[in-house]
């Protein structure tokens, strides 16, 4: 089975938890346009969506599903979204995207939050994966020193703007044992809009899609 048929696989299994007159939060990526081609199905049973990013939006409205204003829609029931790296712990490592920031923050506003992904995604320590810092550019620089500070070596995303204007440094060999703790720390530097762990609120439900099929862990 393919990486691409894995993620497809997720998506799919991601349907149970969108009940009907639901807006569903939609996260970002290539694991998430699976899902939003599934929940076209799905279109006039639910009230809408809010979206993560700029490229989810244009997809949702592109199969008919109306993308709703988070500020008008208040506490979602559900948020589906896939990740760069998840541990059985449900925490994750996101923002290969660039779309970190919204991508929190509806996690943040959701009851459940729903993490798809393919088992190429698991492991056993989160890091492996260069973290994505977002940072205000005229704090790049500034930001990069500190992180360098705290033992990782960031290289800037060149080209990259993120749908907040802002910059993404991607932050290499980090040792991350304490995620929920370094999740904070690095979020306290002048310039940091957000960095792409995601410790502090962990996925709810991770639905791994293998060679074998589903597995599905819960907090
Ligand atoms: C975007 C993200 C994505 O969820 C993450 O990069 C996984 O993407 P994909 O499903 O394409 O592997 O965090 O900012």
């Amino acid at each position: 089975m393919s990486a691409d048929a894995r993620k497809r696989a997720a998506a799919e299994a991601a349907l149970e938890w969108v009940k009907d007159g639901m807006v569903v939060g939609v996260g970002t990526g290539s694991t998430v346009n699976h899902f939003i081609d599934c929940l076209v199905s799905m279109r006039q049973r639910i009230k809408g969506a809010v979206s993560s990013s700029q490229a989810s939006t244009a997809r949702l409205q592109a199969a008919g599903i109306e993308v709703m204003d988070l500020n008008s829609v208040g506490e979602l029931e559900v948020y589906v979204d896939g990740a760069d790296e998840a541990t059985r712990h449900l925490q994750l490592i996101k923002g290969g995207g660039a779309a970190l920031t919204r991508e929190k923050i509806v996690a943040a506003a959701s009851q459940r939050f729903v993490c798809i992904v393919d088992d190429s995604k698991l492991v056993d320590v989160l890091g492996r994966f260069p973290l994505p810092v977002e940072v205000v550019p005229m704090a790049r620089s500034y930001v990069a020193r500190q992180l360098v500070r705290l033992g990782g070596q960031p290289v800037y995303r060149e080209g990259v703007v993120t749908d907040n204007g802002n910059v993404i440094l991607d932050v290499h060999n980090l040792e991350i044992t304490d995620p929920a703790a370094l999740e904070g720390e690095i979020n306290q530097l002048a310039g940091v809009v957000c960095n792409g762990l995601f410790a502090r609120r962990p996925a709810d439900v991770l639905v791994i899609a293998g060679a074998s099929g589903i597995t599905t862990l819960k907090r």
